[in-house]
């Protein structure tokens, strides 16, 4: 089969008859121009290896490049070659520009051709928070530079020896400032860094050419470096900071520059590169939001990882956005995605009170709020239940740019009341929680203006402000060198950042956590030598560096790297749900199995297969599995298994389609579990086979798409293990995928605009020439992914009704023509599309929302002749069947007339 989704049939069932098969192609050929992630114009072809053939063809110089290129030739297509992959039995392919996506159609039936896909940008990784430091004394350095090795058994693995020696990790980042004395000074045989390749070059911004060589230096980014730290300092350093695999082997694959955002292609290009020079282990801490396993990144990296590599990738940082927002290509299903878990220690700052007789308040922070001079606080509560923020400010608010504004952090959410007071000017905000604990949310990022502070402290400033006494806050630089450290109420916790899954196909991503809050490593020289980043980029090599430690201690062989998901996963530890007071577990859609325990991960001489039990939506509930236990030891073992529930979270806002924002509220629903059997006896080097049966959450409401997981605990006199399920009530076929509210942006979605970005006016039918701006625009949110959306067009009294209906542009039913109508074919189609964020308020943000911009072109590049119009969009819905015409929600645009300028 060619491409993700072949659908033939569907503009049939949709739209009638009078359909040319060559429009069904064409359908599949989809310009994907405009669509913010995708670099137009370039697609990964792959292609059928050749080493599969009878060797004759390839020895007679035949490749399967060449085949396909001449095929290009034979049939007139012009192409670019941007690179080429040639790893037999895991990729065989191209990266190739081609213009026309009529021609990317006839590219697709040339034998040997096996699916094209579009080139995806990869964002930079950029850390959650950064602050350089260049002294022990600096108060951001964790008091105890070891403490997430304390925190996951590294330093017991370190204390009998285990060093990594002898295993090589790929690190596929910015590159390494290898010539940092704890990464070994120099790169080469003998040292730390033995090798890798540098695919861009440090100018290579996305869109210029890449200038590759053969050193991966890194003086300008960090990011690799600090993560190549976390892997593998020597801790002698000024702040006996040490990495979890200090002798392990590092290659450096460069995919990432000193600036802007990275390809997929060259992704890829360091993925099998990395497979090829014999990687034990390769590391990405990269990615981009999509919750699809379908991109080529994920594919390549799943393939390696299906051969037995390790392959530790990065959930991401989008906590906040809520559920189903997990990153590609830690999607793939056989890679280890990793969330981050706070370290023990946190940073703080003091800011000074003037006003009144009252001690510093601390605020949460790596680095100081970025304030001059004194500010006076402003609130926009004083009530404990209402707070204005929530809505518009009132007209008689004061400029609040030279204010701090006061927030409690409930009602609605922060990102709407930080936007309301933005409004007003406000710049500088201070969260608190009305909770009598010190609530540590830790979302100021490295330039964000907002950090929390405690309970008690935030509701005295809202008092003082209430009474009206003027109380100002200095935040001067005096203050801010007094910053200190804080042991972290929330160590050991999920950061709220870490993205949470589950994927779109209900795969439980991340599959475990590992520290990654507040992570002192490596820094290039030219920047300050060491720094503290935060992220899940910071908790990935964590797992990677780990695994080497594994591999030096089991043997490097592709069964122990098989097993090492599992192996994680059974000997984590899981982690509690953020909320104070609460004692549940978070969610495995947020945190997988839990913290990584290194040392019980190495030494359990109990086998769990499999750790993870995937029990999908209610329609394709799996209510029964089947995990071995198997006793490696030289006793026999008695096992006692139960169930421990973690929090159900409602993904979704409470009666309304919109995800709802993170850190999600944890309720206690869980599922009801039969073990059988629950408690037995394991002979040395027997296997028990336990069946496991699920019934989910019965009090709970469908319609909020909860998500519920837990724990099967399995334990031992000596150990104590779990295999970690996860599922959701509800159909995800369900879910509802465009936007039909005007909650954004003050227009109903989706919308037909014109060049003056107004909605279309459905009392006058509007004329576009098509010429430069003068075109329309469909807008749309999506509020759930979908694994293809498209835009046909039709005629403008087509006899169809949408699922979206709209009394303004309603279509003008039974006006038909009785022999039935059909499109007049395809404009756009694109395929496994992540949602949109919750939170991005404005219209400029990607995230936030997309544009079909109809330039007057069929997808093949045919222009459309003068007329009356509508647009038909369609978004499939998850699980759906793309021939099936009722899986689709549907919407029509009102009628607009396209009527070229005399040539
Ligand atoms: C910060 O302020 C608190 C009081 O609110 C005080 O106990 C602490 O010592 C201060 N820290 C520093 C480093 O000044
Ligand atoms: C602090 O704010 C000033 C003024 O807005 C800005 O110019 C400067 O770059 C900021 N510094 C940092 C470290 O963000
Ligand atoms: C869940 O069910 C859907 C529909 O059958 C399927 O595509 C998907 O792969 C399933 N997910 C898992 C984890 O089994
Ligand atoms: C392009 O697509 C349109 C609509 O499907 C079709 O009518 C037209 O014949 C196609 N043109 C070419 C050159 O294939």
């Amino acid at each position: 089969m060619k491409w993700f989704l072949n659908a033939p049939g569907l503009l049939v069932a949709l739209c009638l008859a009078g359909l040319s098969t060559s429009a069904d192609s064409v359908m599949e050929s989809a310009t994907i121009d405009g669509q913010d992630d995708y670099v137009p114009h370039r697609y990964i072809v792959e292609m059928e290896s050749l080493a599969g053939f009878a060797g004759k063809r390839a020895n007679m110089g035949h490749s399967a490049h060449a085949d396909v290129y001449h095929g290009m030739r034979k049939r007139g297509i012009p192409f670019g070659i941007d690179r080429e992959y040639n790893a037999h039995g895991i990729f065989v392919g191209a990266s190739m520009r081609i213009e026309s996506a009529n021609d990317v159609s006839k590219l697709s039936e040339i034998p040997g051709v096996k699916a094209i896909r579009p080139v995806m940008r990869i964002p930079r990784p950029e850390p959650v928070e950064q602050h350089i430091v260049n002294d022990p004394r600096d108060p951001h350095v964790p008091p105890n530079a070891l403490s997430t090795h304390i925190m996951t058994g590294v330093d017991k693995l370190h204390a009998e020896g285990l060093s990594g020696e002898g295993i090589k990790i790929g690190i596929i980042d910015s590159g390494i400032d290898y010539t940092h004395p704890a990464l070994g000074g120099a790169m080469g045989d003998g040292h730390k860094v033995v090798g890798g390749y540098d695919f861009t070059g440090d100018a290579y911004d996305g869109n210029n050419d890449p200038q590759p060589d053969d050193d991966p230096l890194d003086t300008c980014a960090g990011h690799g470096t600090h993560v190549a730290g976390i892997i593998g300092a020597d801790p002698v350093n000024k702040f006996s900071m040490k990495g979890v695999a200090p002798k392990a082997s590092i290659y450096s694959y460069r995919a990432f520059s000193c600036i802007s955002s990275g390809q997929e292609d060259i992704l890829v290009q360091a993925l099998l590169r990395a497979q090829a020079d014999g990687m034990d282990v390769i590391t990405v801490s990269a990615g981009h939001v999509n919750g699809w396993t379908g991109s080529t990144a994920s594919l390549v990296a799943n393939r390696i990882a299906e051969q037995g590599r390790v392959v530790t990738v990065s959930a991401g940082n989008d906590g906040l956005e809520g559920a189903w927002y997990t990153n590609s290509p830690a999607t793939a299903a056989h890679v280890i995605s990793v969330g981050s878990i706070y370290n023990n220690f946190i940073p703080a700052q003091n800011a000074t009170v003037l006003g009144a007789d009252h001690p510093p308040i601390p605020y949460l922070r790596a680095l100081p709020l970025n304030i001059t001079g004194e500010l006076a606080i402003f609130a926009t509560s004083t009530k404990p239940d209402e707070d204005a923020a929530c809505k518009h400010l009132p007209d008689d608010t004061p400029d609040l740019s030279d204010r701090v504004v006061i927030l409690r952090a409930d009602t609605c959410s922060m990102r709407r009341k930080m936007h309301n007071v933005a409004k007003k000017g406000g710049k500088f905000f201070l969260i608190y929680y009305p909770e009598d604990d010190p609530w540590t949310l830790h979302i100021g990022g490295k330039s964000s203006p907002d950090a929390s502070i405690s309970g008690p402290d935030g509701a005295w400033l809202v008092e003082q402000f209430a009474a009206g006494n003027e109380i100002k806050l200095s935040f001067s630089s005096e203050s801010a060198d007094a910053a200190f450290n804080v042991p972290n109420w929330l160590g050991g916790r999920v950061a709220f950042t870490s993205s949470f899954g589950p994927t779109f196909d209900m795969h439980m991503k991340p599959a475990l956590s590992a520290p990654g809050a507040n992570i002192l490593s490596t820094f290039p020289v030219a920047l300050g030598g060491f720094a503290v980043l935060s992220g899940t980029s910071m908790a990935t090599p964590f797992v990677a560096g780990t695994a080497a430690l594994m591999l030096q201690a089991k043997g490097r062989n592709a069964d122990v790297e098989s097993a090492m998901r599992d192996l994680f996963q059974s000997t984590a530890t899981p982690a509690l749900s953020l909320n104070p007071g609460r004692d549940l577990f978070q969610t495995a859609a947020q945190q997988g199995a839990g913290l990584l325990q290194a040392h019980n991960a190495v030494h359990s001489k109990t086998i769990v297969t499999p750790a993870q039990l995937l029990l999908n939506d209610t329609a394709h509930f799996a209510p029964k599995h089947t995990v071995q236990i198997k006793n490696t030891g030289s006793q026999p073992v008695t096992y006692e298994l139960s169930h421990v529930a973690a929090a159900t979270v409602m993904t979704l806002q409470p009666n309304s389609a919109h995800a709802a924002l993170g850190p999600l509220d944890p309720v206690d629903a869980g599922a009801d579990v039969v073990i059988e059997p629950s408690e037995f006896t394991v002979a040395p080097g027997a296997t028990q086979n336990v069946e496991i049966s699920f019934t989910a959450p019965k009090n709970v409401d469908e319609v909020q798409l909860p998500v519920f997981s837990g724990f099967i605990k399995i334990d031992s006199p000596t150990a104590s293990l779990q295999v970690t399920y996860m599922g959701t009530v509800g159909d995800l076929k369900k879910q509802t995928i465009l936007e039909t509210t005007d909650a954004f942006f003050g227009i109903k979605l989706p919308a037909l605009r014109g060049p003056d970005r107004e909605p279309v006016d459905t009392s006058t039918v509007p004329v576009y020439t098509m010429v430069k701006r003068d075109h329309p625009t469909v807008v749309y949110r999506l509020l759930f992914g979908s694994p293809l959306i498209r835009f046909d067009l039709c005629d403008k009294d087509i006899d169809l009704t949408p699922t979206i209906l709209r009394r303004a542009s309603a279509p003008v039913l039974g006006d038909a023509d009785p022999t039935g109508v059909s499109t007049r074919g395809l404009l756009k189609q694109v395929t496994h599309r992540p949602r949109n964020s919750e939170q991005a308020t404005s219209e400029r943000s990607p995230k936030a929302v997309e544009h079909f911009r109809f330039y007057g072109e069929f997808a093949n590049f045919t222009r459309i002749p003068n007329g009356e119009y509508r647009i038909l969009m369609r978004a499939l819905k998850v699980t759906g069947d793309p021939s099936k015409a009722e899986d689709y929600e549907s919407w029509l645009s009102p009628i607009f007339a396209v009527n070229y300028p005399e040539a």
